[in-house]
């Protein structure tokens, strides 16, 4: 179909900003052939993580290696495994996690996903630098200090980013007495093919993907959808300005001011649902769900939103323990019968395990996430554990982060004077606790995207050594001045005695 720019020109500028961001900002992939040069980084996990950040390496010029579990199918992680008609819920300007990204609409669907993963790992060459069906088992350092993947034969790594995600295996928590029921009982990633018109759908769980199975039955034609809940979340609308707006808290926790724009959601987003709204937990405490249709289908009648326990299963459906507002789980309700012709267990994803890397990452109080701007385990600054050791946030998984994050690695590698030393890394976890110290929830356990940025332009601007890297580590520019710079520092070291260290692994610096 022929696109008109004056009949979309917001689509358009959108269009030219990503065409201009990705000119300027893209590295060069590199030439067929060439021979990449240490140190050499290993990347678990090719999901859409794993890909930027592995483009972004070799785009710097360093050499590269992806470990994928799953078969070539699973390029794009969690994306390749969901329904068809799943999508994203927050706008695609935060969702641009490589700055080649080209998106053609504001809310793209999975296959779009899939296939600006797939665009971008064939365009910086990773083919032929991803290792399908290879889980990660452990990592351990040979006698020189680089790091092994599995064992000895997939060669030799200087750095490592894991990007194994949070969301693995679909689950699916057993129910006493839910073989009694005789409809059929889906997870809500497994719903693609099945049908749904005109019947009476329950899904269990109250969470995004609770939401996306709404959307899945809408699209379906189901006659009516009932949404059992044993927690109420906050639900945000899906406007981009609306969002940006909530992850500039910079405290990324409550705040005395956290009642106004809960107040303003209740009056203006809620209006007559203000008891789906908690009152339990403030907006900066846990992940919003964002969606503006689950509203209109409940006033619609199309929808049921209920909060409760399930107490039981009979043939023809669920026996649920409807409890009022403010009532704690498991307390007194009324017990109705909640029919349906099929269930879709809502019930979230189990935790990608990061056991594969050494014990020492895991020392107490600094086990994940409360690690070195969430990412580095202290012991351990030549290991970036990108996107998979948040919990909770208001900002967006894919987005510019991860290749902030990777170029911060990328800089521990090349330059030893901006290495940190483990108590270093220790005290800046310490002092984020200190800052955190009246948040409702752990310092590290709820985040703001403005917040992230703080902890980044911090951990630039606390060692004189990083400011060269700046623009490098913001915005991918200027390699090539630092790395000459860094030249310079080792020769003068050289000449006075100091010997750089081989050991990728270990932090001199503050
Ligand atoms: C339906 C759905 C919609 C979503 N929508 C949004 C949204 O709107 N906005 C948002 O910000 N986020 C959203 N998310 C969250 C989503 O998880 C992230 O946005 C993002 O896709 C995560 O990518 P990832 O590469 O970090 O992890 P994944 O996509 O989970 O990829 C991790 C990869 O690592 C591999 N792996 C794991 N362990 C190992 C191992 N030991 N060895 C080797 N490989 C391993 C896995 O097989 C997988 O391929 C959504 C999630 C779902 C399920
Ligand atoms: N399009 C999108 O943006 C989108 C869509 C889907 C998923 N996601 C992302 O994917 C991740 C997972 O989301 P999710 O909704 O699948 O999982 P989730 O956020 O973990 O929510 C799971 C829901 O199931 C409930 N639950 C779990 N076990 C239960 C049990 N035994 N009995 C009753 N209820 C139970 C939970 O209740 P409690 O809260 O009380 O534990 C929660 O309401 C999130 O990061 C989410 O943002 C995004």
């Amino acid at each position: 179909m022929d696109f008109n720019p004056l009949l979309h020109p917001f689509q358009f500028l959108y269009l030219a900003i990503q065409w201009l961001l990705s000119k300027l900002l893209s590295p060069d992939p590199p030439t067929p052939g060439v021979k990449l040069g240490r140190p050499k980084i290993a990347v678990i996990g090719a999901g859409l993580t794993g890909v930027s950040a592995a483009a972004h390496c070799i785009g710097h010029g360093f050499d590269v290696e992806i470990f994928e579990a799953g078969p070539r199918e699973e390029l794009g992680g969690i994306w390749s495994r969901v329904n068809n008609t799943s999508g994203l819920q927050i706008h695609s300007v935060m969702y641009r996690f490589h700055p080649s990204v080209q998106w053609k609409g504001g809310y793209p669907n999975r296959q779009q996903i899939v296939s600006q993963i797939t665009e971008l790992w064939k365009k910086y060459g990773l083919e032929e630098r991803t290792k399908f069906n290879t889980k990660v088992e452990k990592v351990y350092k040979d006698e020189k200090g680089r790091w092994i993947i599995n064992n000895t034969s997939e060669g030799r790594f200087d750095g490592i980013i894991a990007a194994v995600g949070t969301c693995g295996d679909a689950k699916m928590p057993k129910m006493d007495g839910m073989d009694k029921f005789k409809g059929e009982v889906y997870h809500s990633s497994k719903l693609t093919g099945k049908k749904a018109r005109g019947r009476n759908m329950i899904i269990i769980g109250g969470g995004a993907s609770a939401v996306e199975a709404l959307e899945f039955a809408a699209h379906e034609e189901a006659s009516k959808t009932y949404i059992l809940a044993r927690s109420d979340k906050w639900i945000i609308p899906r406007n981009p300005i609306i969002n940006v707006i909530l992850s500039f808290n910079i405290l990324g926790q409550e705040t005395i001011f956290s009642w106004i724009p809960e107040m303003l959601l209740r009056k203006f987003f809620y209006r007559d649902l203000e008891d789906l709204a908690p009152t339990d937990h403030g907006l900066f405490t846990g992940t919003p769900m964002v969606n503006s249709d689950v509203m209109d289908k409940i006033r619609e009648g199309k929808a049921e939103w209920l909060r409760g326990d399930i107490k039981g299963f009979t043939e023809e459906g669920v026996i649920f323990n409807k409890r009022a507002k403010g009532v704690k789980a498991g307390g007194p309700g009324e017990e109705v019968v909640i029919k349906g012709d099929m269930i879709v267990m809502a019930t979230g994803f189990d935790r990608p395990t990061l056991d594969f890397l050494p014990e020492d990452s895991f020392t107490k109080p600094y086990e994940p996430p409360n690690w070195y701007l969430q990412t580095f385990p202290p012991q351990h600054p030549s290991v970036c554990c990108n996107n998979c050791t948040y919990v909770n946030a208001i900002g967006s998984v894919g987005n510019w982060h991860i290749g902030i994050y990777t170029r911060i690695l990328l800089m521990f590698l090349s330059d030893p004077l901006t290495r940190p030393r483990t108590f270093w890394m220790e005290r800046w976890i310490d002092m984020t606790r200190v800052l955190k110290h009246f948040a409702p929830t752990g310092a590290f356990d709820f985040f703001t995207y403005l917040e992230l940025i703080w902890w980044f332009t911090f951990c630039i601007a606390f060692n004189p050594f990083r400011w060269k890297w700046a623009l490098f580590v913001f915005f991918g520019i200027g390699q090539g001045l630092p790395r000459r710079i860094v030249d310079a520092e080792d020769r003068l070291r050289h000449q006075i005695g100091y010997k750089n260290g081989e050991n990728y692994d270990v932090g001199g610096s503050f």
